[in-house]
């Protein structure tokens, strides 16, 4: 039985093929329509989520399963005191597979331990969402043709953004990315990114605190929310919320054929006149983020591609 709680818990190759799947979902939907027919979904989210959760569900549902689940940690037994241990125990009887978020990092690892159904990791802490990857990659790959050969600028909160953490460590694998990382001082990337993941692989990557300067350079602008519920105190979040704000301007400084994509959601750092953008790919990358996760329920539970 497989798990997925790190981004690099699949080879490359593994990743091409799950790609592929997605891809072939996209165009052939109906086709998949009972492929999870009786199966169940259990999503445990122990923090806030919209996306993700409903991404999930929208993904079994769209293959015959249905859904069962919690949203937030007050309305589960977790508010009585239960370990994930526990839980995951018990829901291992109720569901085929699992999507757990919580916010302290390695939560999703330790229910792994104790499931006996596939446990996918839908975002721990400041840690990884190897979820919102695999659809990052998915949206780049239908966008650009390719997941090599690019510079890619990551823009906003480098420190307390899951996403940015788990997006670096899985395109560190192709050749020939380059990383632009911009962000003010306070929210640089972790030391463990800057060295056993960026320099430890030879990658060549700068960090910046101006966007303007970067747009120029960039075939893909990542940019991200200030992770306001990490900050230990609320005048730092103040201070640093607004650091970039990708307007029109900015985005006349950039190549034709760049994308900009965001996780959502989106506070202050995009303007809305930026939404009819052509290069603005945010609202793309939900749709892209239901098939990847249908191929990855697919994968994980093993179920064959209908012929
Ligand atoms: C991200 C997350 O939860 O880390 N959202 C998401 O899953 N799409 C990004 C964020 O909350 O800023």
């Amino acid at each position: 039985m497989r798990h997925l709680l790190n981004p690099l818990d699949f080879s490359v190759e593994e990743i091409s093929s799950l790609l592929d799947l997605a891809s072939d979902i996209e165009h052939n939907l109906p086709r998949y329509a009972h492929v999870c027919d009786g199966k169940k979904i259990a999503t445990l989210f122990y923090e806030p989520s919209t996306r993700t959760r409903l991404s999930f569900e929208s993904a079994m549902l769209n293959l015959g399963g249905s859904v069962l689940g919690f949203s937030s940690a007050s309305s589960s037994s977790a508010a009585k005191g239960e370990s994930v241990s526990d839980t995951i125990r018990m829901v291992s009887c109720y569901a085929d597979i699992c999507a757990m978020r919580h916010p302290k990092e390695g939560a999703p690892l330790v229910a792994s331990l104790h499931s006996s159904i596939p446990v996918i990791n839908a975002g721990d802490g400041g840690h990884q969402h190897p979820t919102q990857t695999l659809t990052d990659l998915m949206t780049i790959r239908s966008l650009l043709g390719r997941l090599d050969n690019m510079t890619v600028g990551l823009c906003g909160d480098l420190k307390f953004g899951r996403t940015v953490h788990s997006l670096i460590n899985a395109l560190v694998r192709y050749p020939n990315v380059r990383f632009l990382l911009i962000s003010p001082t306070e929210l640089k990337i972790p030391e463990y990114i800057r060295e056993d993941v960026l320099r430890a692989n030879n990658i060549e990557f700068v960090e910046v605190d101006s966007l303007d300067a970067a747009m120029p350079e960039l075939d893909i602008l990542y940019m991200t929310r200030v992770q306001r519920e990490r900050f230990f105190n609320e005048e730092d979040y103040i201070r640093l919320k607004d650091c970039y704000i990708l307007d029109k301007a900015k985005m006349k400084l950039a190549k034709d054929h760049m994308f900009v994509l965001h996780p959502l959601p989106r506070v202050n750092e995009i303007s809305v006149e930026v939404d009819d953008d052509p290069r603005a790919a945010y609202f793309r990358q939900v749709q892209y983020g239901v098939y990847v996760r249908m191929a990855l329920i697919m994968t994980l539970l093993e179920v064959a591609k209908p012929c």
